[in-house]
């Protein structure tokens, strides 16, 4: 289905956000893997994509990286808006299929890489050529929030440009932000609690 904020791509996503993420939750923590990040469009995801779609001139001839990817929504916006190559990287080897699956359905050419890329400096590994990096929905958790927002400055500060979209997450960033653009995002009742939350896109500033 389309996400309700980007009608103009496809994903594969479960239909009933409760009784999968419950399913999977169980089966997937008894062995010992994350919950099923992949099977939704987050808020933030959601957003940046919006803006990256409505901001074509700022991503044409661009590379890009969507750090925790998820399904791959901000990559695949990424590249319909002109980027000249988006790789979606992700921890969690069921994201990278629902990757490959959503590229497949949209008809365009995502890289996916499944590791964990947080360090890795500005131009050497996954991160050599990459100019813009794009992270949808990050800042749920204290410790990576605090690991990603670190890196992702160091990132800024050696040249790159980084978004972030967030829907108010408890460790999201409170200073050394640019807002860029404010959505109102539908969500499932079943797993925001709300069906809507206002979301924001960040450019990241260096400190
Ligand atoms: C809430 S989901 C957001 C997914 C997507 N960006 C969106 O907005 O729909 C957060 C994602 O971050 C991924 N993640 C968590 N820690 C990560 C890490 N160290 N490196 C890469 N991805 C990570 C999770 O596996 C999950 O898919």
């Amino acid at each position: 289905m389309p996400p309700p904020l980007v009608p103009e791509l496809r994903l594969h996503t479960a239909e009933e956000a409760t009784d999968l993420w419950q399913a999977t939750e169980d089966e997937l923590n008894a062995a010992g893997l994350p919950p099923p990040f992949w099977a939704f469009p987050w808020a933030g995801g959601q957003a940046v994509a919006r803006w990256l779609l409505d901001h074509a001139g700022d991503v044409r001839g661009r590379a890009v990286l969507d750090f925790g990817a998820g399904g791959g929504l901000a990559a695949l916006a990424a590249v319909k808006a002109g980027a000249v190559r988006a790789v979606a990287v992700d921890i969690d080897p069921f994201a990278a299929t629902a990757q490959r699956l959503n590229a497949a359905l949209n008809g365009l050419a995502v890289e996916v890489l499944e590791a964990d890329i947080v360090g890795t400096p500005a131009g050497s590994g996954v991160l050599a050529g990459i100019d813009l990096v794009v992270a949808g929905d990050v800042c749920y958790e204290a410790a990576m929030a605090g690991q990603v927002l670190t890196w992702l400055r160091g990132l800024v500060a050696a040249g790159l440009t980084v978004l972030l979209g967030d829907p108010g997450r408890t460790f999201a960033p409170t200073q050394g932000l640019e807002e860029l653009a404010s959505y109102q995002v539908p969500t499932p009742l079943a797993l925001e609690d709300r069906t809507m939350r206002t979301t924001l896109v960040w450019r990241l500033l260096a400190s």
